[in-house]
């Protein structure tokens, strides 16, 4: 059995795709993936979509063809699903196009799941890097930020093509977060910021330099304690995430709920055109008043924890 966890990014989204920095916080919720030897041949169940798949009657949903991707990772492996075919079943803990990383967090727990059948050992860094031929289905050119969350767990700042750097925080931290109820598309989001760039690409370079920046401060705040200082760049990243028009009126309305019942900061996360919100609280108490006035406005809303030590949060 393995588990991957689901990540919400703090600070930094579609700037990250242009090699800038982004400041992201591994969820308590995530995907379990169980394999075992399979009688006949590969199989693919994950129960509460209702899906099971076999490998003789091949779909076009992107699921199947990440599955099958990820199992061509294994192809001279001498006893990999390839050879020795498995049952892999899904548990999902996470609303898909949420913006919440739920399919790099399938991709990484199934990843892990048939490496503890094969008993190969890999780094952390290594399983979010070989995870990426599932997150390419969906999504193209993704910057890794979900897989490489998915994988380590904690808080952290990513950076394509580095490392990336575990931070800690003396606070904890307390988010809550609401769907805005769209499902949203990261592969047609980073293609409308690629035009817009294209358009005007000073601008667009403007705004990521002013995100990275904006990371640049969360990270200090985070290390220091202060909350309040990285509730404003998380707003400030909003208003540029708006500028480049990632936003909606919902998840606009959404964050100005959340800072009315004394939310500290509020953003959108992950590609935006609908998924989630996150607002950031300073104790329980405005906890369960950002909670409840976001569940007025219809919206599935849940508090969420995140560890703020690194490795703290592995399963
Ligand atoms: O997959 P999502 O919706 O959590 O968004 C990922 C963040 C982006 O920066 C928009 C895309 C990427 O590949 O980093």
């Amino acid at each position: 059995m393995a588990f991957a966890r689901g990540k919400v990014i703090l600070l930094g989204e579609h700037a990250v795709v242009y090699d800038r920095p982004a400041l992201a916080a591994a969820l308590e919720q995530g995907v379990r993936s169980r394999a075992e030897a399979s009688g006949g041949e590969n199989e693919l169940v994950i129960p509460p979509w209702g899906v099971r798949w076999r490998e003789s009657a091949p779909t076009h949903e992107p699921t199947f063809r990440a599955w099958q991707a990820l199992l061509d990772l294994y192809a001279d492996h001498p006893w990999g699903p390839r050879r020795r075919p498995l049952r892999i079943e899904l548990d999902v803990g996470l609303p898909g196009g949420g913006g919440l990383g739920c399919s790099a967090a399938m991709g990484v727990a199934t990843l892990a799941a048939i490496d503890e059948v094969l008993g190969i050992a890999r780094s952390t860094h290594e399983r979010a890097e070989r995870s990426l031929v599932w997150e390419r289905v969906f999504h193209g050119q993704p910057s890794g930020v979900d897989s490489a969350m998915a994988a380590a767990g904690g808080i952290a700042i990513f950076q394509r093509g580095r490392e990336m750097r575990p931070l800690s925080t003396p606070e904890p931290v307390r988010l809550v977060i609401a769907h805005s109820g769209v499902s949203s598309s990261t592969h047609a989001m980073v293609q409308r910021v690629a035009q817009l760039r294209e358009l005007s690409p000073e601008r667009a370079n403007a705004i990521f330099d002013e995100i990275a920046a904006l990371v640049d401060a969360g990270r200090r705040a985070l290390e220091a304690g202060d909350l309040a200082m990285l509730a404003a760049s998380m707003n400030r990243n909003h208003e540029l995430l708006y500028d480049l028009q990632v936003s909606t009126p919902e998840l606009d309305h959404l964050c100005e709920v959340a800072r009315a019942q004394g939310a500290l900061g509020a953003k959108l996360t992950g590609a935006g055109g609908g998924g989630c919100m996150i607002a950031l609280v300073a104790d329980a108490y405005h906890e369960s008043r950002v909670v409840e006035a976001l569940r007025a406005q219809g919206r599935e809303t849940f508090a969420a924890g995140i560890a703020t030590q690194p490795g703290e949060s592995r399963r």
